[in-house]
């Protein structure tokens, strides 16, 4: 391992390193602006140079492999020269319009600008301007604010595999561009807005909507697919505004999918039920959630008593955590000790899209075909209540005996979109029963009790995706007025007071989910307040 004093500081780097790498790893800070971890080397922007002992010009730190025994120095004369020199070239053309950029408070160019710039600008003639571009769907290019940093363009070239972005021009005349007809709207095209250093790319969603030092962050996973994404909400006052990537070597490393990115939309959906029903006469009334309760729990009862122990089954949704499912299962069963429990539907579109760098072919990212993030969670948990189950499938075939006897039950929806536009089976459509959901779809439509429940973003818990990672995440906001955490629920059906705690009922449910770590504790806030039901 080659050894390198960087300012006086003896530091250990990895073979092959670069400068750059080994002071980032051993938390010594130097200006960036087009290196990205991810992403190949251009050496273009020459904010990070530094002075090598040997060497008779400044070198690009990103750029230079480390030697054993180099001696490096970071705050030189001639490296602050240059830093002031490039941040003076760089601020020419650029429109100083902090108070209105959305980047203000994580940008690049604002934070060099104090740290390592003049506090005076010699320029006098006239600005260059470029108005504002229209580059994607979801994507505004405010192109007077860009660096020429070329981290987008190369992100579209190396990660997307889709080169909707390039250079046009030269000098002073060069600019970021698409192709005509050709906008970034490829399935992870949010991602160069995260990688934009500075407010030339900004994330229509986002725009002018929070100052970003106002937001609050809890760790969580991607709720859009069983790929297990890690991710940040980032929230304020109880509202969800955007999505950031959370980096996970083995998961998604530095990026996430658009799918993810804007899966927080439904939390505050208009059509979000925050309002408990039971039926009367035939129809659905509204409800206090306690009243609602009552009838739930007397309707099942009373399925029982009619039609004795294996007349009632509870359907587990995949968007649910795996707490909720081990709370859920022994719930129903203190009711009907021989209940049945599936689980739902599982969505699925296609096949998993996959990205590749063209240039070698190496896979990037994968977006998962499965649109919930935790039916192997899910199947898991059920298999460790044991006792009597079923697959959906065997529901929409009827191709168990035992289904046939089932009259009653407790059905879990929560999924980010309608689940409920398949053709309903005959078990759905008939017998008393209880759903906890989000959003309005015909099996809440037919319901005799319905509970509003807690969206994913809003409670704890863990799910299990796709190649067996369990992954905990934290609620970001509390649920709206009138909806409860299933979990919650769970406990009073189970006569346990006190509130739901994800963290606890891991360890009472064991190995593999009793040893789960949670994200480090800087990575989230406090988690919101709940009242006991
Ligand atoms: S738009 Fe942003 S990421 Fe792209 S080159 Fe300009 S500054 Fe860099
Ligand atoms: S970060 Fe090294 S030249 Fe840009």
């Amino acid at each position: 391992m080659p050894k390198i004093m960087v300012d006086g500081k003896l530091i250990e780097a990895k073979d092959r390193q670069m400068i750059l790498q080994a002071c980032n790893d051993a938390g010594l800070v130097l200006p960036q602006y087009c290196y990205h971890p991810g992403l190949s080397i251009p050496a273009s922007c020459r904010i990070c140079l530094v002075e090598v002992e040997g060497l008779p010009k400044l070198v690009p730190s990103c750029q230079t492999p480390v030697r054993d025994g180099m001696v490096v120095h970071t705050k030189s004369s001639k490296v602050i020269a240059n830093q002031k020199q490039v941040m003076e070239y760089l601020l020419i053309n650029h429109p100083l319009d902090c108070p209105v950029c959305d980047q203000a408070g994580e940008c690049y160019l604002q934070d060099y600008s104090y740290q390592y710039g003049r506090s005076q600008s010699r320029f006098e003639e006239d600005k260059v301007k470029n108005p504002k571009k229209d580059v994607g769907d979801n994507i505004y290019l405010y192109a007077d604010r860009c660096i020429m940093c070329t981290r987008c363009v190369r992100f579209t070239r190396e990660v997307s595999g889709t080169s909707e972005l390039f250079v046009e021009g030269r000098g002073h005349k060069e600019e970021i561009a698409i192709f005509p007809g050709k906008p970034v709207n490829n399935k992870l095209a949010g991602n160069v807005v995260d990688l934009c250093p500075v407010g030339a790319l900004l994330d229509k969603d986002f725009l002018f909507k929070q100052r970003v030092w106002l937001l609050k962050r809890s760790a969580s996973v991607s709720p859009a697919d069983s790929g297990g994404e890690n991710i940040y909400i980032e929230y304020n006052e109880g509202v969800v505004y955007r999505i950031k990537p959370r980096y996970n070597a083995d998961v998604n490393q530095w990026w996430i999918s658009d799918d993810t990115r804007y899966s927080y939309k439904p939390l505050h959906s208009e059509q979000r039920i925050c309002t408990a029903r039971r039926t009367e006469h035939g129809a659905q009334v509204e409800s206090g959630f306690e009243e609602a309760y009552q009838s739930a729990i007397s309707g099942l009862k009373q399925v029982v008593e009619q039609n004795g122990a294996g007349s009632l089954y509870a359907m587990f949704s995949p968007m649910m955590a795996c707490e909720e499912a081990w709370l859920l299962g022994q719930a129903i069963r203190s009711i009907d000790p021989q209940a049945m429990l599936i689980l739902g539907p599982v969505p699925s579109a296609g096949q998993d899209e996959v990205f590749k760098n063209p240039a070698n072919g190496k896979q990037t990212f994968v977006i998962k075909a499965e649109k919930v993030p935790n039916s192997a969670g899910v199947r898991r948990v059920i298999q460790m209540l044991g006792g009597p189950t079923a697959t959906f499938d065997d529901v929409i075939a009827n191709r168990k005996s035992e289904l046939r006897s089932l009259k009653g039950g407790w059905i879990v929806g929560g999924y980010l979109s309608n689940w409920a536009q398949l053709n309903l089976p005959a078990l759905l459509q008939s017998g008393f029963r209880v759903v906890q959901d989000i959003l309005p779809n015909a099996i809440v439509d037919r319901a005799d009790v319905v509970l509003p429940s807690a969206a994913w973003a809003e409670k704890d818990g863990c799910w299990e995706n796709f190649n067996g990672r369990i992954q905990a995440f934290t609620a970001a906001v509390p649920p709206p007025g009138g909806a409860r955490r299933e979990g919650d629920v769970y406990l009073k059906m189970l006569g346990r007071s006190g509130l739901y705690n994800a963290e606890m009922i891991r360890k009472e449910m064991g190995e593999p989910f009793a040893a789960l770590a949670l994200p480090a504790e800087e990575e989230h806030e406090p988690a919101p307040q709940f009242v006991e039901l």
